[in-house]
Protein backbone atom coordinates (compact mmCIF):
# COMPACT_ATOMS: atom_id res chain seq x y z
CA UNK A 1 0.00 0.00 0.00
CA UNK A 2 1.16 3.58 -0.91
CA UNK A 3 2.06 5.63 2.31
CA UNK A 4 0.79 8.61 2.97
CA UNK A 5 4.56 10.70 2.57
CA UNK A 6 4.40 12.89 -0.57
CA UNK A 7 6.66 10.76 -2.38
CA UNK A 8 9.86 11.82 -4.79
CA UNK A 9 11.61 10.26 -7.92
CA UNK A 10 14.96 12.12 -8.32
CA UNK A 11 16.40 11.67 -11.35
CA UNK A 12 19.92 12.59 -11.82
CA UNK A 13 23.68 12.37 -14.33
CA UNK A 14 26.31 13.71 -12.06
CA UNK A 15 27.56 15.56 -8.97
CA UNK A 16 23.76 15.44 -7.37
CA UNK A 17 24.43 18.72 -5.55
CA UNK A 18 20.76 19.04 -5.51
CA UNK A 19 19.78 16.38 -4.76
CA UNK A 20 21.78 16.98 -1.68
CA UNK A 21 19.74 20.19 -0.75
CA UNK A 22 16.86 18.14 -0.96
CA UNK A 23 18.10 15.35 1.19
CA UNK A 24 19.11 18.20 3.92
CA UNK A 25 15.86 20.07 3.63
CA UNK A 26 14.04 16.54 4.48
CA UNK A 27 16.22 15.60 7.31
CA UNK A 28 16.18 19.80 8.69
CA UNK A 29 12.58 19.07 8.69
CA UNK A 30 12.28 21.75 6.66
CA UNK A 31 10.18 19.44 3.58
CA UNK A 32 8.18 16.69 4.39
CA UNK A 33 8.45 14.09 1.75
CA UNK A 34 10.33 11.10 1.17
CA UNK A 35 12.73 10.10 -1.75
CA UNK A 36 11.73 6.61 -2.56
CA UNK A 37 14.16 5.93 -5.17
CA UNK A 38 17.41 8.26 -6.93
CA UNK A 39 17.42 7.46 -10.53
CA UNK A 40 20.86 8.20 -12.59
CA UNK A 41 21.50 7.00 -16.40
CA UNK A 42 25.03 7.09 -15.59
CA UNK A 43 26.29 4.29 -12.99
CA UNK A 44 29.48 7.14 -12.42
CA UNK A 45 27.11 10.13 -10.80
CA UNK A 46 28.23 11.12 -7.49
CA UNK A 47 25.26 12.05 -6.95
CA UNK A 48 24.48 7.94 -6.56
CA UNK A 49 26.74 7.44 -3.68
CA UNK A 50 25.01 10.60 -1.86
CA UNK A 51 21.28 9.07 -2.08
CA UNK A 52 23.22 5.83 -0.42
CA UNK A 53 24.46 7.65 2.24
CA UNK A 54 21.39 8.86 3.02
CA UNK A 55 19.48 5.13 2.73
CA UNK A 56 17.91 5.97 -0.27
CA UNK A 57 17.50 3.15 -3.17
CA UNK A 58 19.17 4.24 -6.22
CA UNK A 59 18.60 2.53 -9.81
CA UNK A 60 20.88 2.55 -12.62
CA UNK A 61 19.51 2.41 -16.11
CA UNK A 62 22.51 3.17 -18.85
CA UNK A 63 21.20 4.10 -22.68
CA UNK A 64 23.85 1.78 -23.78
CA UNK A 65 21.00 -0.97 -23.22
CA UNK A 66 18.64 0.54 -24.84
CA UNK A 67 18.67 0.86 -29.09
CA UNK A 68 16.59 3.72 -29.13
CA UNK A 69 15.87 6.85 -26.95
CA UNK A 70 12.12 5.76 -26.55
CA UNK A 71 12.92 2.55 -25.42
CA UNK A 72 14.74 3.86 -22.86
CA UNK A 73 12.27 6.20 -21.48
CA UNK A 74 9.57 3.80 -21.58
CA UNK A 75 11.96 1.60 -19.26
CA UNK A 76 12.59 4.45 -17.40
CA UNK A 77 8.90 5.40 -17.16
CA UNK A 78 8.19 1.31 -15.96
CA UNK A 79 10.72 1.79 -13.23
CA UNK A 80 9.13 5.19 -12.03
CA UNK A 81 5.91 4.07 -11.99
CA UNK A 82 7.19 0.97 -9.71
CA UNK A 83 7.40 3.97 -7.15
CA UNK A 84 4.17 5.42 -7.54
CA UNK A 85 5.82 9.42 -7.21
CA UNK A 86 4.35 12.01 -6.59
CA UNK A 87 6.62 14.10 -8.11
CA UNK A 88 9.16 13.58 -10.62
CA UNK A 89 12.79 15.67 -10.23
CA UNK A 90 14.73 16.04 -13.01
CA UNK A 91 18.21 17.82 -10.68
CA UNK A 92 20.99 17.58 -13.81
CA UNK A 93 19.57 14.55 -15.30
CA UNK A 94 21.27 15.33 -18.97
CA UNK A 95 19.03 13.50 -21.42
CA UNK A 96 16.00 14.99 -23.34
CA UNK A 97 13.00 13.27 -22.48
CA UNK A 98 10.52 11.63 -25.31
CA UNK A 99 6.83 13.37 -25.46
CA UNK A 100 5.24 10.14 -24.32
CA UNK A 101 7.29 10.31 -21.46
CA UNK A 102 6.88 14.34 -20.59
CA UNK A 103 3.23 13.30 -21.09
CA UNK A 104 2.96 10.36 -18.63
CA UNK A 105 4.32 12.70 -15.68
CA UNK A 106 2.49 16.15 -17.07
CA UNK A 107 2.36 18.88 -13.73
CA UNK A 108 4.12 16.20 -11.96
CA UNK A 109 7.64 16.72 -13.62
CA UNK A 110 10.39 19.74 -12.67
CA UNK A 111 13.18 21.12 -13.52
CA UNK A 112 15.93 23.58 -12.61
CA UNK A 113 17.85 24.92 -14.95
CA UNK A 114 20.77 27.52 -13.87
CA UNK A 115 19.49 30.76 -15.85
CA UNK A 116 16.55 33.05 -15.81
CA UNK A 117 14.15 31.59 -18.35
CA UNK A 118 13.10 31.88 -21.24
CA UNK A 119 16.61 33.57 -21.24
CA UNK A 120 19.34 31.01 -22.33
CA UNK A 121 18.09 27.60 -22.74
CA UNK A 122 20.24 24.56 -23.65
CA UNK A 123 23.67 24.01 -22.23
CA UNK A 124 26.74 26.92 -20.87
CA UNK A 125 24.19 29.41 -19.45
CA UNK A 126 26.94 30.86 -17.69
CA UNK A 127 28.90 31.00 -20.20
CA UNK A 128 26.18 32.78 -22.39
CA UNK A 129 25.46 35.74 -19.76
CA UNK A 130 28.84 36.42 -19.30
CA UNK A 131 29.41 37.30 -23.06
CA UNK A 132 25.96 39.02 -23.53
CA UNK A 133 27.19 41.11 -20.31
CA UNK A 134 24.60 40.39 -18.27
CA UNK A 135 23.29 42.41 -14.95
CA UNK A 136 22.01 39.67 -13.84
CA UNK A 137 21.82 35.51 -13.57
CA UNK A 138 19.63 33.19 -11.87
CA UNK A 139 17.53 29.72 -12.01
CA UNK A 140 14.68 28.70 -12.55
CA UNK A 141 12.16 26.18 -11.49
CA UNK A 142 9.92 24.84 -14.16
CA UNK A 143 7.21 22.38 -15.86
CA UNK A 144 8.75 20.04 -18.30
CA UNK A 145 7.13 20.73 -21.58
CA UNK A 146 7.94 18.61 -24.99
CA UNK A 147 9.78 22.06 -25.09
CA UNK A 148 13.42 21.96 -24.20
CA UNK A 149 13.31 24.23 -21.25
CA UNK A 150 10.36 25.79 -22.22
CA UNK A 151 7.88 24.53 -20.08
CA UNK A 152 6.19 26.94 -17.46
CA UNK A 153 8.18 28.74 -15.01
CA UNK A 154 6.77 27.89 -11.55
CA UNK A 155 9.74 29.87 -10.23
CA UNK A 156 13.24 31.97 -10.00
CA UNK A 157 16.17 33.25 -7.95
CA UNK A 158 18.34 36.14 -9.46
CA UNK A 159 21.76 37.50 -8.44
CA UNK A 160 23.48 40.58 -9.62
CA UNK A 161 26.54 39.75 -11.67
CA UNK A 162 29.19 41.34 -10.06
CA UNK A 163 32.52 43.24 -11.08
CA UNK A 164 35.39 41.03 -12.25
CA UNK A 165 32.73 37.66 -12.01
CA UNK A 166 34.15 34.42 -13.40
CA UNK A 167 32.76 31.67 -14.86
CA UNK A 168 33.45 29.38 -11.55
CA UNK A 169 32.27 32.01 -9.12
CA UNK A 170 28.63 32.50 -11.22
CA UNK A 171 28.36 28.54 -11.42
CA UNK A 172 28.87 28.82 -7.64
CA UNK A 173 26.65 31.79 -6.57
CA UNK A 174 23.66 30.42 -8.99
CA UNK A 175 23.95 26.93 -7.45
CA UNK A 176 23.63 27.92 -3.73
CA UNK A 177 20.50 29.83 -5.37
CA UNK A 178 19.64 26.85 -6.42
CA UNK A 179 20.11 24.80 -3.52
CA UNK A 180 18.06 26.86 -1.90
CA UNK A 181 15.29 27.33 -4.88
CA UNK A 182 14.66 23.51 -5.40
CA UNK A 183 13.51 22.18 -2.23
CA UNK A 184 11.62 25.54 -1.20
CA UNK A 185 8.93 24.47 -4.36
CA UNK A 186 9.31 20.77 -3.61
CA UNK A 187 7.89 21.90 -0.45
CA UNK A 188 5.11 23.66 -2.12
CA UNK A 189 4.18 20.98 -4.03
CA UNK A 190 4.09 18.29 -1.29
CA UNK A 191 1.98 20.87 1.27
CA UNK A 192 -0.33 20.93 -1.62
CA UNK A 193 0.09 25.11 -1.74
CA UNK A 194 0.82 24.89 -5.79
CA UNK A 195 -1.38 23.29 -7.99
CA UNK A 196 -1.49 22.50 -11.52
CA UNK A 197 -4.31 23.49 -14.00
CA UNK A 198 -5.04 23.29 -17.34
CA UNK A 199 -5.56 27.63 -17.30
CA UNK A 200 -2.21 27.93 -14.90
CA UNK A 201 -0.38 27.48 -12.35
CA UNK A 202 -1.74 28.10 -9.14
CA UNK A 203 0.11 29.22 -5.88
CA UNK A 204 -2.65 29.45 -2.54
CA UNK A 205 -5.12 30.14 -5.17
CA UNK A 206 -3.81 32.17 -7.47
CA UNK A 207 -2.45 32.17 -10.48
CA UNK A 208 1.67 32.61 -10.77
CA UNK A 209 2.56 35.35 -13.21
CA UNK A 210 4.78 34.83 -15.85
CA UNK A 211 8.18 34.58 -15.05
CA UNK A 212 7.02 32.47 -11.92
CA UNK A 213 7.39 33.53 -8.03
CA UNK A 214 10.74 35.57 -6.98
CA UNK A 215 12.24 33.20 -4.64
C1 LIG B 1 22.30 22.37 -11.92
O1 LIG B 1 23.01 23.56 -12.01
C2 LIG B 1 20.99 22.46 -12.64
O2 LIG B 1 20.51 23.75 -12.79
C3 LIG B 1 21.28 21.88 -13.99
O3 LIG B 1 22.26 20.91 -13.78
C4 LIG B 1 23.02 21.23 -12.61
C5 LIG B 1 23.05 19.99 -11.79
O4 LIG B 1 23.93 20.11 -10.70
N1 LIG B 1 20.08 21.36 -14.59
P1 LIG B 1 23.94 19.02 -9.57
O5 LIG B 1 24.18 17.67 -10.22
O6 LIG B 1 22.64 19.08 -8.84
O7 LIG B 1 25.11 19.41 -8.69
Amino acid sequence: MKSNTYSLAILISGNGSNLQAIIDAIAANKLSAQISVVLSDRSDALGLERAKKAGIETVILEPKNYITREDFDLALKNKLDKYSPDLVILAGFMRILSGFFVRAFKGHLINIHPALLPKYKGLNTYQKALDAREKEHGTTVHLVTEALDGGPIIAQSKLSIAPGETLESLKKRTQLLEHHLYPEVIRWFAEGKLEVLPQGIFFEGKEIPFGGILV
